[in-house]
């Protein structure tokens, strides 16, 4: 359809003319041009050009002769009215009666125009046009306005609301029948706004009631409009929320109509609630939940801290007030590398270098620095989160401190148990150098005994032969025999002296004289290959110890040394003042005390650790046969140990070995005497008689020899009853000499008897074996040692009986 002609804007008009002759056909166009309608002209002549026309062309307005050669008007107005309704139709006649103008309107013509009058044709024409206009203005409108009622009726049904229309004044209530089914009304039933009212719940009513009053009053046009909700009530078969929304229409200040909508918001409402409810409850748990974190944050005796990871702390809990003294507040923001203890520090850099790489950091531990600037000592998780990481830490120095008492205590129980260890070992040591010695100490005796009597009787022998003047052969197997006899002797001296079972007679002693004195021998002992030297403190003190017995110690000793050296070395000879204060790591080391050290060193082949353990063993050596007998370093020992001191060795295989002497420091200073002298035996006092008691009758044989050689008379007794008979007896006895160890009545007892029966009897003891409990209170001067040097027995037995005759007499004992 062509643009609507609008007046004034004057567009062209296209004109349909259905006309046979062409002098009616200009006529007309020519009133149109007159009255200033602009058109196109189409014109058909016929039926079938009329047709085309109306359905091929664009026409506005039908002009058309009634009376035409093929067909007449009214058949041209059925078929346009069939094919055009809408386009104005006039018919432009010659002869038109008033029964066929009547008939053509009555028929859908809008007009008719005489052709002898053609001045009214343009106002037709235009009134047509206007009138088509405003029928299509129409139409349109009313389109617009079903297609705006149809989409109302669509939303509303879509929105499942109901309508309700009040007219305030009379109280009618227009309602459709989705209304009356959310108030539980029957689709037919009469409804008023009274009735309405009642159905609605007791509670909401007077509310409800008073809001559509106010909306009703008027006011200005905000009160004019009602948006609420309410209940229906018990008196509606169901109970429902609804909501309306409603406006009052005015006509002069009346109020004339409140029409609105209701929509059943129960379901809403219900999850509007729970959702109310689920928020509700949501923000409780966020609420609880939160307070928990803040009160275990608050009240945990964990560290809780936030920090970035180039070290500052953006939070922490109050416990690190309580664990470490620092008012929390004051944290925030500082350095935490200042509070670890610097040897943590590494580690814990490494630990935030692993969190920085976004990983979870194994659990570990630092000292932090407490306010008072002792140590805590923290366990620590952490894990990263965006920029910082978290780290939660518990003190855990209590524990360490603990752990650390309890292996304390652990290494004080082995060391405890390693001592008990060593004094079982040392124990044993002891009990099995004891027993040793027991056996060895009876050994020496039997055999002392046996050495007394054959030196005895060889010497015997040498000294008549001498008197007989014979020599050569004998003489000679008697000295190898003596030489022998004599070396058994000093064998058995010195297991005697490993078990501390011999006399000894200590005396102040300044040793370095010792030392001194002994240079050349020890020199000449040693050999060419061996370099001797000597360290000797000054200021000694002065040792308190036999000092026979110490020069074959240090002489033992350089042996020793001399026989791991074999290619030769240097021995060292040292004297030094020594305060012991521990207790002795070994059975033969000294207790604590002041002692003079004397020390052997050389540069040999030193001890293995199993030479080392048996050492002092007497019989154990490593010497092949004939060269040791493995009673040097017992007589060390045993001499040591009865002086009152001990001995050490410090030895390391194939370097050397320092095996040192410590003995008891003396109060006083040594005697300066010249060096020991020995009187020869001097010639037994005129007629002098000696009574003599020994069990052993070989022993006691020699001995009466001996001093019937030296002119003495004697009474022989081979038991101390024996002998206290022969004091019954006898007219003259000037000495008893009696061997100790006997069996009933030993020599000592013997002695007190006989001097009950004759009082300052003069006794002198022969021992091989000293009870040196029993004879500590005699003198050096009464004993005689088996095996006994003649000289010593005749020097002993002439001094007793005051034979100083021989005082001049003198030889070097060495
Ligand atoms: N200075 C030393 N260097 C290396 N080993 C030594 C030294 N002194 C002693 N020994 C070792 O200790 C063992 C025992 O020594 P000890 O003096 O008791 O006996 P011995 O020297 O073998 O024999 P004896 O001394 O009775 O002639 C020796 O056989 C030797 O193995
Ligand atoms: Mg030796």
């Amino acid at each position: 359809m062509p643009d609507a002609v609008g007046r004034g804007r004057a567009p062209e008009v296209s004109v349909l003319l259905l006309e046979d002759s062409e002098i009616d056909a200009e006529l007309l166009a020519a009133h149109l041009e007159k009255a200033g309608i602009e058109f196109t002209l189409l014109r058909a002549t016929n039926r079938r050009e009329f047709v085309h026309a109306l359905e091929e062309e664009r026409c506005d307005i039908i002009l058309a002769d009634y009376s035409l050669p093929d067909f007449d008007g009214l058949s041209a107005l059925n078929i346009a009215r069939a094919l055009q309704p809408d386009i104005p139709f006039i018919f432009v006649s010659g002869v038109v009666g008033e029964e066929f103008a009547t008939n053509a309107l009555k028929r859908g013509a809008t007009d008719y125009v005489l052709k002898r009058n053609l001045t009214r044709l343009a106002t037709a024409v235009e009134r047509a046009l206007e009138q088509a206009h405003e029928r299509e203005e129409r139409r349109r409108a009313e389109e617009a306005l079903s297609r705006s009622q149809m989409r109302a009726r669509l939303a509303i049904e879509g929105a499942r609301l109901g309508l309700w229309d009040l007219d305030p004044r009379n109280g009618r209530l227009e309602c459709d029948a989705r209304t009356r089914d959310f108030l539980g009304l029957p689709a037919d039933a009469e409804i008023t706004y009274k009735r309405f009212l009642r159905l609605v719940h007791p509670d909401d009513r007077a509310t409800l009631e008073a809001e559509i009053a106010g909306a009703i009053a008027g006011g200005d046009e905000q009160d004019r409009a009602l948006v609420t909700e309410f209940r229906t009530g018990p008196e509606a078969a169901v109970e429902r929320w609804l909501a309306l929304r409603a406006q009052a229409l005015f006509t002069d200040e009346t109020c004339t109509r409140f029409v609105g909508v209701l929509r059943d918001i129960t379901e809403e409402r219900r999850a509007r609630q729970e959702l109310k409810g689920f928020a509700e409850k949501l923000e409780q748990e966020v609420a609880e939940r939160t307070a928990e974190r803040d009160r275990i944050w608050r009240l945990s005796r964990d560290l809780f801290a936030v920090a970035t990871f180039d070290g500052r702390l953006r939070r922490v809990n109050p416990a690190w007030e309580s664990v470490l003294g620092y008012d929390a507040g004051a944290l925030v923001d500082s350095d935490f590398h200042l509070l670890i203890h610097k040897e943590d520090l590494a580690e814990v850099e490494g630990v935030i270098r692993t969190l920085a790489s976004g990983q979870v950091a194994p659990r570990f531990e630092d000292r932090l620095r407490h306010a008072d600037g002792s140590w805590r000592w923290i366990s620590w998780t952490a894990v990263p989160e965006g920029d910082a990481f978290y780290a939660v830490g518990r003190d855990i120095t209590e524990e360490k401190a603990a752990a650390e008492a309890l292996a304390e205590r652990n290494e004080q129980l082995a060391a405890q148990m390693a001592e008990r260890e060593r004094v079982e070992k040392e124990l044993r040591q002891m009990q099995r150098l004891e027993a040793v010695g027991q056996l060895t100490s009876g050994v020496a005796h039997d055999f002392n005994n046996l050495l007394t009597v054959i030196l005895g009787n060889i010497r015997f022998i040498e000294r008549t032969l001498q008197r007989e003047g014979l020599d050569g052969g004998v003489v000679d197997r008697l000295g190898h025999m003596r030489n022998a006899a004599e070396r058994g002797a000093k064998l058995t001296g010195q297991m005697l002296a490993f078990s501390r079972r011999q006399k000894l007679e200590p005396k102040p002693v300044d040793l370095n004289d010792t030392v001194e004195s002994m240079r050349e021998l020890l020199q000449s002992t040693l050999g060419g290959t061996v370099r001797l030297e000597t360290v000797l403190k000054t200021d000694l003190w002065s040792a308190l110890v036999d000092p026979t017995q110490i020069e074959l110690i240090i002489l033992n000793l350089a042996i020793n040394a001399r026989d791991a050296m074999e290619v030769g070395g240097s021995l060292t000879v040292e004297t030094a003042n020594v305060m012991i204060k521990g207790e002795p790591g070994r059975p033969e080391e000294p207790g604590p005390g002041e002692y003079v050290m004397l020390a052997v060193s050389d540069t040999g082949h030193g001890m293995s650790e199993e030479v080392l353990a048996k050492a002092f063993e007497p019989f154990f050596t490593t010497k092949a046969v004939g060269r040791g007998s493995g009673l040097g370093l017992a007589q060390v020992y045993g001499f040591a140990k009865q002086s009152g001191g001990g001995v050490a060795i410090r030895t390391r295989e194939g370097e050397g070995t320092t095996v040192s002497v410590y003995l008891p420091r003396a109060a006083e200073a040594p005697a300066r005497l010249p060096a020991r002298r020995e009187v020869e035996a001097p010639a037994a006092p005129a007629g002098a008689t000696v009574l003599l008691v020994d069990d052993d009758s070989a022993v006691r044989e020699v001995t009466a020899s001996l001093l019937r050689e030296f002119g003495y008379g004697v009474i022989e007794a081979g038991s101390g009853n024996a002998a206290l008979d022969a004091l019954r007896g006898a007219a003259r006895i000037d000495l008893l000499l009696a061997d100790y160890a006997m069996p009933g009545m030993n020599g000592v007892e013997t002695v007190r008897e006989a001097q009950r029966l004759r009082p300052g009897l003069p006794s002198l003891f022969i021992t091989g074996f000293a009870d040196l409990a029993a004879l500590r209170e005699v003198g050096e001067e009464r004993i005689i040692q088996k095996p006994f040097r003649d000289d010593e027995l005749g020097r002993k037995v002439a001094a007793i009986l005051g034979g100083e005759r021989g005082a001049n007499v003198v030889s070097l004992r060495r």
